[in-house]
């Protein structure tokens, strides 16, 4: 197992359109395990393959106390999403940035998991939010574009300025 580089908010890395995993092979399930791992370590509940530069369409989500309830989201596709909840979001990838943001309320998903097996689940709440944040990130978008322009900016120019600090 290793530990991956979570890409961080403004790397235009993370503007990338993932493409479909095609192929169910070892490497998917350590990519995948590495992944947990990454996310376990950050602390973190969500973690899409796109914040590893990996950029391909898989997501994993543990939203337990006990980080022992991965779901693992391969190709997802929300096949139904009703209400709304407003709630607020963080990203492994915008380290100590949050804010409210907008989403359905219910979700159903269906997706692979890591060995091919379907997968079909609807939740709401948390766990709702959190496969619509992950999957945003699958098609270079992340939750900081909900903002107003004047706040996304302000984030942008204090992380690029955290980077070239840390650089
Ligand atoms: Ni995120």
């Amino acid at each position: 197992m290793a530990l991956l580089t979570i890409l961080e908010y403004p790397d235009p890395r993370l503007k990338k359109v993932a493409s479909p995993v095609t192929a169910f092979t070892p490497e998917l399930v350590r990519l995948v395990r590495d992944m947990a791992q990454t996310m376990y370590a950050a602390p973190g509940v969500g973690l899409a393959a796109t914040q590893v530069d990996v950029h391909k369409r898989i997501v994993i989500i543990d939203t337990s106390e006990a980080h022992d309830d991965l779901l693992v989201l391969v190709n997802p596709e929300i096949i139904a999403a009703e209400g709304e909840a407003e709630c607020e979001e963080g990203c492994l990838s915008v380290p100590g940035y949050y804010d409210r943001v907008t989403r359905a309320a219910r979700v159903t998903v269906r997706a692979a998991n890591e060995r091919g097996a379907m997968v079909e689940r609807t939740v709401e709440d948390l766990l709702a939010v959190c496969i619509q944040h992950e999957m945003d990130h699958l098609v270079g978008k992340m939750f900081v574009d909900y903002l107003s322009p004047l706040k996304r900016a302000r984030l942008a120019s204090k992380q690029r300025k955290k980077q070239r600090l840390a650089g």
